[in-house]
């Protein structure tokens, strides 16, 4: 028998920020997904910190979940504030990831969350806009981390890909090139990355029970994206002959 899941050694607790300073690119949907990840792939518990000042969507999606009778794998605390830190601490000791969204129209609140974070992802479709926010959200999270003793990793995850398969290989243009743009500035671009599939947006907007009967339960792409994004963690483990 396997255990394909190898044991993980991740700081307690493991801090992630969301972030890019521009809405729409999937923060919230990421913020869900990964948390769902860590809670029924590596059975960890979860607290997701709705940070976004102007958005209610992770809120609200969160308590349409539980009140469809979703057994929600994670607990979600709605905290739009500069203060965001003192939510970080305070939850420190009673949760394994702590997964902070912290929206994209205040840099007050997600500098606040930098200095807290063991990792920094930064997401971006390939629409050019969005692609140009990168340089200035990272900045932004320059100026937050100088003061603190603490390392931070930054990575940048693609969503909303456009996908066009050839030979096992998306071929699509946009996506090639925005990819290479971000490589060649120097960013740690995750190599696994989000498609642009309506079904993640159905599992957002979706009312449960309606079809969609746990929105959350399918990983999708994310059981790859979270792999990844833990694949730094891993504990190697010693295989005897
Ligand atoms: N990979 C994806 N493919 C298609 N739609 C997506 C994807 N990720 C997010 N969406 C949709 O895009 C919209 C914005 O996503 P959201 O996670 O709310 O972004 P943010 O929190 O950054 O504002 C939502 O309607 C969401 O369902
Ligand atoms: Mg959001």
């Amino acid at each position: 028998m396997t255990n394909s899941v190898a044991p993980l050694d991740l700081p307690e607790p493991f801090v992630i920020t969301l972030g890019n300073l521009k809405g729409g690119v999937g923060k919230t949907t990421s913020a869900f997904f990964l948390a769902s990840y860590f809670a029924q792939i590596h059975r960890l518990r979860v607290l997701v910190i709705d940070a976004d000042p102007l958005s209610q969507t992770g809120y609200s999606w969160h308590r349409r979940l539980i009140k469809g009778d979703i057994a929600v794998p994670f607990e979600l605390i709605a905290f739009p504030s500069r203060h965001v830190g003192d939510c970080i601490t305070d939850n420190a000791k009673s949760f394994d990831v702590i997964i902070v969204d912290a929206g994209g129209e205040s840099a007050e609140i997600f500098k606040a969350a930098i200095p807290l974070s063991d990792e920094l992802i930064l997401l971006t479709s390939v629409s050019p806009s969005e692609v140009k926010r990168v340089p200035s959200t990272y900045r932004a999270a320059e100026e937050a981390a100088a003061g603190s003793d603490r390392q931070i990793r930054v990575r940048v995850l693609m969503t909303k890909v456009p996908v066009t398969m050839k030979k096992g290989v998306n071929v699509s243009t946009e996506y090639r090139t925005q990819r290479g743009n971000l490589e060649d500035a120097g960013y740690e671009v995750f190599a696994s990355y989000l498609s642009g599939w309506k079904w993640y947006r159905e599992a957002a907007d979706g009312e449960v029970g309606d079809g969609a009967e746990n929105p959350i339960e399918d990983l999708g792409e994310y059981r790859q994206v979270g792999d990844e994004l833990v694949s730094p963690y891993r504990i190697a483990v010693e295989v005897s002959a």
